[in-house]
C-alpha cells in the first residue's frame, strides 16, 4: 500500500471537518446568543442547548418532572422573542390562551438565536440542593416517608404546600414530590413517597435508597401552597397526597389553629392509613381541627368503626355551605374532579379551591 494513503485520508478528514465547522459559523451555529430573562437578566449562550438545560446551567431551576420529554408540561416560561414556532409536542400542554401569550415548554425550544423570556420571578428562588438521607420510615406496605438533610446549600425556605424534585441518580429521572414537613425546618425535609409498580423513581426509593445516600434536590416549586385568609378550610387528600397537607397542618398549628380546619382523608382499607395518631393527637390540642379518615372499601378484619364510603361522599355528609371557605385538595386526578364537583354543590368558590394532582 502507497505509504502515503493514511496521511492523505487524515488530512481529507481535517480538511471536512474545517469545512463543517467554516459552514455552521456562517450558519449562526457557535455564535454567541443573547438570552434576555424578565427583562434585566442577560445570558450570553455559546450552545445550542435546550432553553432548559441552558437556565439550568445558569442555576435558574424551572420545574421539570419529566426530565425534558415532553410529558409532565411542567415547564413552562414565556417566549416574547425568538426561540421558533410552537413544536407538536408542545401543544397537548398549552391552551389557546397560553399559546396566545407565548407561553411554551422550555424542553422543547432550544435557543438558537437571541431570545426574550419571561419566567415566574418565584422560580428565580429555586435551587439545586445537595443532601444526605438521614432517615427512611415505612408508613404503610407502599408509602414511605424519607427525610433528607440539606448540605449546601443547607437550608431551604418554602410555602407550606410547594415541591421538590429528586434527580434520581444514575438515571435521567426527574421527579416531582410534595414537601411534607413543617416549613419552620428549613434544613432537613421530609417527603411522603408511595410505590407506582414499575415507577423508575419510586421503585428506586422503595428498594435502593439508604440511609446516608447523597441525593440531589431542587425546588421549592408550585403555587399549591397555603393561602393566608384565615377562612375556614376542608382539606381532602387520597394515598401520598396527605404530604403537602401535613405541611400545612403544621405550619397552622404553630399559628395555634385559629383557622377552623376538617380534614377528609381517603384510603381503600386499614392498611392504607397512616400517621392516624399524629392527626388524632392534632385534634385533642386544637378544637377547631377535625380529622375524618374514611375507608372505602374495609376488610372484615379491619374492625373499622370510623367513617365508610368514597371520599367524597363523606365530605358531602359532613359539609355544609361553603360560600366563605377554601378547599385544599391533593390527590389522584378522579378523586380531585370529583371533590371539585362536591364542593361546589356546597358552594364554595372555584377561587377559593386549591388542588395538586398526582
Ligand atoms: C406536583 C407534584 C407533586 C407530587 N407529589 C408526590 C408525593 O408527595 N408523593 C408521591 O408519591 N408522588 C408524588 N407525585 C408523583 C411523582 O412525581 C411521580 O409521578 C410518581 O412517584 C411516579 O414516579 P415513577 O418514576 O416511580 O413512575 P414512572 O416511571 O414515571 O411511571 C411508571 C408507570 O406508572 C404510571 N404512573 C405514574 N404515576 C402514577 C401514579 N401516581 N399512579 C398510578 N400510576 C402512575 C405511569 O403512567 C407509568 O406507566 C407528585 C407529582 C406532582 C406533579
Ligand atoms: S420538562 Fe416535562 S414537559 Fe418539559
Amino acid at each position: 500500500m502507497n505509504p502515503f494513503v493514511p496521511i492523505i485520508l487524515i488530512g481529507g478528514l481535517i480538511l471536512i471537518t474545517l469545512f463543517l465547522i467554516v459552514i455552521d459559523k456562517l450558519l449562526g451555529g457557535g455564535k454567541e446568543k443573547m438570552l434576555l430573562v424578565n427583562e434585566d437578566t442577560i445570558i450570553p449562550v455559546k450552545n445550542e442547548d435546550t432553553l432548559l438545560n441552558t437556565l439550568s446551567n445558569q442555576k435558574i431551576y424551572i420545574p421539570s418532572a419529566c426530565g425534558g420529554k415532553a410529558t409532565c408540561g411542567f415547564c413552562k416560561f414565556r417566549l416574547i422573542e425568538g426561540g421558533g414556532e410552537v413544536k407538536p409536542t408542545e401543544l397537548p400542554f398549552l391552551s389557546k390562551e397560553e399559546r396566545d401569550l407565548g407561553i411554551r415548554l422550555s424542553c422543547q425550544v432550544k435557543v438558537k438565536d437571541d431570545m426574550k423570556i419571561e419566567i415566574p420571578k418565584e422560580l428565580l428562588h429555586a435551587k439545586a440542593y445537595q443532601t444526605k438521607v438521614v432517615e427512611i420510615i415505612e408508613q404503610t406496605y407502599d408509602i414511605k416517608l424519607v427525610r433528607f438533610k440539606l448540605i449546601d446549600p443547607d437550608k431551604m425556605e418554602f410555602k407550606p404546600g410547594q415541591y421538590a424534585q429528586i434527580k434520581v441518580p444514575g438515571i435521567d429521572v426527574i421527579r416531582a414530590y410534595s414537601i411534607a414537613s413543617n416549613p419552620k425546618d428549613t434544613s432537613e425535609i421530609e417527603l411522603i413517597i408511595r410505590q407506582v409498580p414499575n415507577g423508575k423513581a419510586t421503585t428506586f426509593v422503595h428498594k435502593a435508597l439508604q440511609v446516608g445516600d447523597k441525593i440531589t434536590l431542587t425546588g421549592p416549586y408550585g403555587d399549591f401552597y397555603l393561602r393566608d385568609s384565615g377562612r375556614e378550610m376542608i382539606c381532602i387528600a387520597g394515598g401520598s397526597g396527605k404530604a403537602p397537607i401535613r405541611s400545612i397542618l403544621y405550619y397552622l398549628k404553630d399559628r395555634g389553629m385559629t383557622r377552623k380546619v376538617t380534614y377528609f382523608f381517603g384510603a381503600k382499607s386499614k392498611r392504607d392509613l397512616y400517621m392516624t395518631e399524629e392527626f388524632e393527637q392534632l385534634m385533642t390540642e386544637f378544637p377547631n381541627f377535625t380529622y375524618v379518615p374514611a375507608l372505602s372499601e374495609p376488610l372484615e378484619e379491619d374492625n373499622w368503626k370510623g367513617e365508610v364510603g368514597l371520599i367524597t361522599d363523606v365530605v358531602d355528609r359532613h359539609t355544609d355551605d361553603l360560600s366563605e371557605a377554601e378547599a385544599y385538595l391533593c390527590g389522584s386526578p378522579g378523586m380531585i374532579n370529583a371533590c371539585n364537583k362536591v364542593l361546589s354543590k356546597h358552594k364554595i368558590k372555584e377561587h377559593n379551591v386549591f388542588f395538586d394532582k398526582f
